[in-house]
């Protein structure tokens, strides 16, 4: 056989070796959270998720979701909102199912007007809040990114929407130009970066001036210094700030039978931590964001 014939075969192997290795190592990854979950107590996580070793864990499980979840049309992976009395954004019917984490993006979003602007998301996970704002609030262009290469792939076939598209990229290291975009969108996926302020300041530098960042993230209460600190120094102006836990608490209420529904398809040995990252009623999260002992934000910042 030539040496032609026999690379393809070879490439493969080693393709095969390397994505099983991904497999174990993103598996491996989400045991070991799966364990943390279950076992530490909630304050203790808080601690250890202030070690950016521990976030570049985490963000290692998320292809794991992606594959597990692969058939359950989970398009959205965040907390959601709900407040009182009840929004009531109209939705499609097709949306209905995935209201609340839908609110939590029209909230972030709406804080500025992104008709006909360039819009960047970082952090798209499933893709979910990428097509409800490119199909409702109608902005120029809608890029939305990902460190998880197989939601990107996910999402690109999920949804096909003209000027949407998905790009795999670190929040970190962001591969855009300076000032390519008007506003930047980023929701519940902050607290899985190892250097939060490296994030602002890509934040800052792909924003044009007088472009927004529309934000929305938790962190437990040992974190919160720090996490003020950083917004603080970020070079953009805070335009507005609000404690959410309350919305979050009641749109985890309203969400949890239809997660526990989906918990109960899983196998069995990722019922518990499936309920706690659920955030379903009773879970350990749930209770820590009713007690205050973590805190949910919504933020918007202008860039002078
Ligand atoms: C809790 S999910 C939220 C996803 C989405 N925003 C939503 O609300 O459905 C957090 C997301 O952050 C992504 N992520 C983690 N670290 C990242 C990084 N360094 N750069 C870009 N995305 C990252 C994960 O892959 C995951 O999709």
């Amino acid at each position: 056989m030539s040496l032609q014939y026999r690379r393809p075969a070879l490439m493969k192997t080693l393709g095969g070796a390397v994505l099983a290795a991904t497999k174990t190592l993103g598996g491996a990854a989400f045991a070991a959270i799966a364990a943390l979950v279950a076992l530490v107590p909630t304050a203790l996580i808080a601690r250890l998720w202030q070690n950016p070793f521990a976030k570049k864990l985490a963000a290692r499980c998320y292809p794991f979701f992606t594959r597990l979840l692969a058939d359950e049309e989970v398009l959205f992976l965040n907390w959601a909102y709900e407040e009182d009395p009840p929004m009531a954004v109209p939705l499609a019917a097709s949306d209905e199912p995935n209201r609340g984490s839908i609110q939590l993006y029209h909230r972030t979003a709406t804080q500025a007007d992104l008709s006909g602007k360039r819009v960047l998301e970082v952090s798209c996970g499933h893709g979910g809040g990428a097509s409800y704002l490119t199909r409702t609030l109608r902005p120029a262009s809608y890029t939305a990114l990902d460190l998880n290469a197989a939601a990107v792939d996910f999402c690109r076939k999920r949804h096909n929407l003209p000027g949407l598209d998905f790009v795999h990229g670190d929040a970190e290291n962001l591969p855009f130009a300076d000032q390519s975009f008007d506003a930047v969108v980023n929701v519940e996926a902050s607290h899985c970066y190892p250097q939060f302020a490296r994030f602002l300041a890509e934040v800052a530098r792909v924003l044009r001036p007088a472009g927004h960042f529309l934000y929305a993230d938790f962190r437990p209460r040992e974190g919160i210094a720090a996490w003020e600190a950083a917004l603080a120094d970020a070079p953009m102006r805070l335009l507005s700030e609000r404690v959410i836990n309350a919305e979050v608490v009641r749109a985890m209420e309203k969400n949890s039978q239809r997660y526990l529904d989906l918990i109960d398809r899983l196998p069995t040995f990722l019922h518990g931590v499936g309920r706690e990252l659920a955030g379903v009623q009773g879970s350990r999260y749930y209770r820590a964001l009713q007690r205050g002992e973590f805190s949910y934000r919504m933020y918007s910042f202008a860039k002078d």
